[in-house]
């Protein structure tokens, strides 16, 4: 039997679910489609399981490392159980995905469990454990996200070439591991490992850690608390395959055209992600697909075909949960009649790497690119707020980078501790169009990390208080501060 519903939504990330959601809450009978586990990705084997397991990892190395500081009386060694922390990890995850079966169940949208794909533009089949069910949907949202890239000479099987999700599930502690890739994932879980006992070689093939996705001088802080953690980082160092042999596996690089090889118990392959628009029947129905495999939307995530939507990792970077979200709810918000469209001025990023690295709005290069020559920068170092020392998280700094004439806020990179929570003020600052006035004479309170978001800005304007900065040519010389 064919069931109809006005909404469709294939896939449950948090794309997918958050559109079912609002379809459901706009009054839209609504129907979502899940070949896994509801959450996809992120709820199961990506960012939440991974922040658990960072979680872990820092706890920690600040019970070894800062916590005799403290006083504290902790014995030679702190034994981890890596099976209960699994265990923990995955009832994180249970709870995060159980959440939102209630969520969809509360709004009374269908889940339909299965493998679907489009027998045509206004059909979906889904082949579920107990048959095949026909869904017939005015509308459709595709929220069928991504999945890791592969390159030649390393086949992830999961158990000596691994994908994120393999490294997620490790239940014992590994001697060496080469992570093969120094972008988000890769310094994620290369993070935590090293913190968990691993040693841990990064080989990036491009010329710097988190090449062009991150401020350069949080990437160095970054990188230095690598270096002190006993990560070995290998830039321009291209991996070419592996061998097994008795001493664990050998991996060989190309580093300056000269081969290499490292010894290692397992290989972490995170090297990007690709879209899924290879599957669903997705091409057989005719959508359009940019060169990258995306595919192409307008902005009101409108694909080419009419009734037809792409929100998420499928329709184009930046591949991050929250802009799926975002996505979510306005395609459902435009399928129900509403003047919606994308217009974000930023994604704001967020690189759980340690300390933590956030950003909303442009670098300085990408600053230059839009036309922005003259610009004001204010960095506010964490070592000099009261907050920060006393959690004896001193490393990184707040930077602010904004247009010179206007002093409007062009991008906010902070790394440093909870930068992830900081950097929604800074979202705001660029949506609103906040001046960096705007943010110096808002009232921060005290003791909290987010003061280094107000003095970053009064940086930016010459005047922060808990730096000393440069005399002004013009306050040097007529004592006044200049006008802004
Ligand atoms: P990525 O694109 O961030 O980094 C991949 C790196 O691999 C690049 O630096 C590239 O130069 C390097 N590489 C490629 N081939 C290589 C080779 N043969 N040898 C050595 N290095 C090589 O990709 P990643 O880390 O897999 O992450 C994928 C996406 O997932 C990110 O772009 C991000 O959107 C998303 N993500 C977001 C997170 C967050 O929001 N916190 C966390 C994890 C992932």
């Amino acid at each position: 039997m064919t069931e109809k519903y006005d909404v469709c939504v294939v896939g449950s990330g948090p794309g997918g679910y958050v559109a079912a959601i609002r379809a459901a809450q706009l009054g839209k009978r609504t129907a979502i489609v899940e070949r896994e586990a509801l959450g996809g990705v992120c709820l199961n084997v990506g960012c939440i399981p991974s922040k658990a397991m960072i979680t872990a990892g820092h706890f920690y190395h600040r019970m070894q490392h800062d916590a005799s500081t403290m006083g504290f009386e902790m014995p030679a060694e702190i034994r981890i159980d890596m099976q209960k922390l699994q265990a923990w990890k995955q009832s994180v995850c249970g709870k995060m995905s159980g959440g939102v079966a209630q969520l969809l169940k509360g709004n009374t949208v269908t889940v339909f469990m299965g493998e679907a794909s489009f027998h045509n533009a206004k059909t979906l089949q889904v082949k579920g454990t107990s048959g095949t069910q026909t869904i017939e949907a005015a509308n459709y949202i595709i929220a069928t996200g991504s999945r890791p890239i592969e390159i030649a000479g390393f086949a992830v099987d999961e158990k000596d070439v691994l994908s994120s999700t393999g490294a997620l599930a490790l239940d014992e502690k590994i001697k060496r591991v080469v992570v093969i890739g120094g972008g988000y994932i890769g310094l994620e879980i290369g993070s935590y490992m090293a913190k968990f006992g691993t040693h841990v070689t990064v080989v990036e093939a491009g010329p710097a850690l988190l090449n062009g996705v991150a401020d350069p001088d949080c990437v160095q802080v970054v990188a230095r608390r690598l270096k002190k953690n006993g990560v070995d980082v290998l830039l321009g160092a291209k991996a070419k395959g592996y061998k097994k042999s008795k001493d664990g596996l050998i991996v060989t690089i190309e580093v300056g055209g000269k081969e290499q090889t490292l010894l290692a118990d397992k290989v972490l392959l995170t090297v990007g992600r690709k879209p899924n628009s290879d599957q669903t029947g997705l091409k057989s129905i005719g959508l359009t697909l940019d060169e990258k495999g995306f595919v192409k939307v307008n902005p009101q995530r409108k694909t080419n075909l009419p009734g037809i939507y792409a929100i998420g990792d499928i329709a184009g970077q930046p591949m991050l949960a929250h802009k799926a979200s975002h996505e979510g709810v306005l395609v459902a918000e435009v399928i129900a009649g509403q003047n919606r469209v994308y217009d974000a001025k930023t994604v704001p990023a967020v690189i759980f790497v340690d300390p933590e690295i956030a950003s909303a709005g442009w670098m300085e290069s990408e600053c230059r690119a839009h036309g922005h020559e003259d610009l004001k920068i204010g960095k506010f170092p964490f070592a000099a707020n009261g907050r920060a020392v006393s959690m004896m998280e001193t490393d990184g700094m707040v930077k602010i980078i904004a247009d010179a004439k206007t002093h409007v806020v062009l991008g906010i990179h902070i790394c440093g501790p909870e930068a992830s929570n900081l950097i929604s003020e800074a979202a705001l600052a660029i949506e609103m169009g906040a001046r960096l006035e705007d943010i110096a004479l808002t009232i921060h309170p005290h003791p909290t990390l987010g003061e280094t978001m107000m003095e970053a800005a009064e940086a930016a304007l010459g005047h922060a208080i808990h730096i000393i900065q440069k005399p002004l040519t013009e306050r040097a010389s007529n004592g006044t501060r200049p006008s802004v």
